[in-house]
């Protein structure tokens, strides 16, 4: 008999015939967000779980599965499952790393040119059939090139990041609590700075860090009024990492210049004055999503997950 898992949310379709030859799966909800409760309830009798990053993965959801032996996260971040209680119980959890470095990287710079370049509200201009003809002062944004660049957090994407920065021959700092050494630093173009420098100093500021009680709300109010009144901030890691009621009163009131946001606190809940402002990018969650990406985060979640239930360590085990 193949044993029963519990896939949170549609997958792609490659990583579902994979596991129908080797599981005997249920999906919980197609295009649309999951109650813990329902997920407490339909992972009874299950051996795996395959859940999305939006689905908390708490004590509670893992003691009412008490034959549960994988948890296969479909993310590279797994804030949303209690890992250390996992440990406990001896569930295996495991994400997909790696594979989705470039695309995030790639979507960071979006952002970065989207927000200093006002792309999306020039996109609304012409729509509105608003563009009379080349005006000097139309639209302006802000200069890339020659800036500087500061990381929070130099881990694989943070470092992707960096890498591109070169081609817009940017003064590159990054921010992490383990410094790089040297012939990195060297490689990648980035110099060290305490946070709070790297905060003070910088044009550009993006965010890279993994989400943990250590960062949550890394960047607010106070940190935030240390940046240049010029700076753009960029976050494409976490939502709790920034403060975002502190971000969005400070955007109002133009204490920096802009932002560019893909994810947030209380996803997919926004700050309604964030919604309003015009000097911030505002993306649904999509650091990852292009099609190459994402069937490659289903397949690694789902091979983790037979690997473990065929009794081997699964390729991607995060304890
Ligand atoms: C992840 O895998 O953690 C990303 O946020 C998905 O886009």
């Amino acid at each position: 008999m193949k044993p029963k898992i519990l896939i949170t949310h549609q997958l792609l379709s490659e990583a579902l015939e994979y596991l129908k030859k080797y599981t005997d799966y249920e999906i919980a909800a197609f295009h649309r967000q999951l109650s813990k409760q329902e997920i407490i309830e339909k992972i009874k009798n299950k051996q795996g779980l395959l859940p999305l990053l939006v689905d908390p993965i708490d004590r509670e959801v893992m003691d009412a599965a008490p034959s549960l032996k994988i948890i296969a996260n479909c993310a590279v971040g797994y804030n949303n499952i209690d890992v250390d209680y996992a440990r406990q119980k001896g569930i295996l959890v495991t994400n997909t790393p790696g594979v989705l470095t470039e695309t995030t990287a790639d979507l960071t710079w979006a952002l970065i040119l989207a927000v200093a370049r006002r792309i999306p509200q020039a996109d609304r201009f012409v729509r509105e059939k608003k563009f009379k003809g080349w005006e000097i002062d139309l639209f302006l944004g802000k200069e890339i090139s020659g800036k500087q660049l500061g990381i929070i957090g130099m881990g694989r994407i943070g470092r992707a990041v960096a890498l591109r920065a070169q081609a817009f021959k940017m003064k590159t700092f990054y921010f992490d609590p383990r410094r790089l050494p040297p012939s990195e630093e060297s490689y990648y173009k980035a110099s060290f700075l305490k946070l709070n420098e790297l905060l003070a100093t910088s044009d550009i500021i993006t965010i890279h860090t993994p989400l943990t009680p250590q960062t949550q709300h890394l960047i607010s109010q106070e940190e935030i009024n240390l940046m240049k009144k010029e700076a753009i901030l960029i976050n494409a890691a976490r939502g709790p990492i920034v403060d975002e009621e502190a971000l969005a009163d400070s955007l109002q009131k133009k204490r920096i210049w802009g932002a560019g946001l893909d994810v947030y606190e209380r996803e997919p809940i926004i700050q309604e004055k964030l919604l309003n402002l015009d000097n911030v990018v505002l993306l649904p969650h999509i650091g990852s999503a292009t099609y190459e990406t994402r069937l490659k985060m289903a397949t690694i979640a789902a091979r983790n997950l037979v690997q473990a239930l065929q009794g081997k360590r699964p390729d991607n085990l995060v304890w």
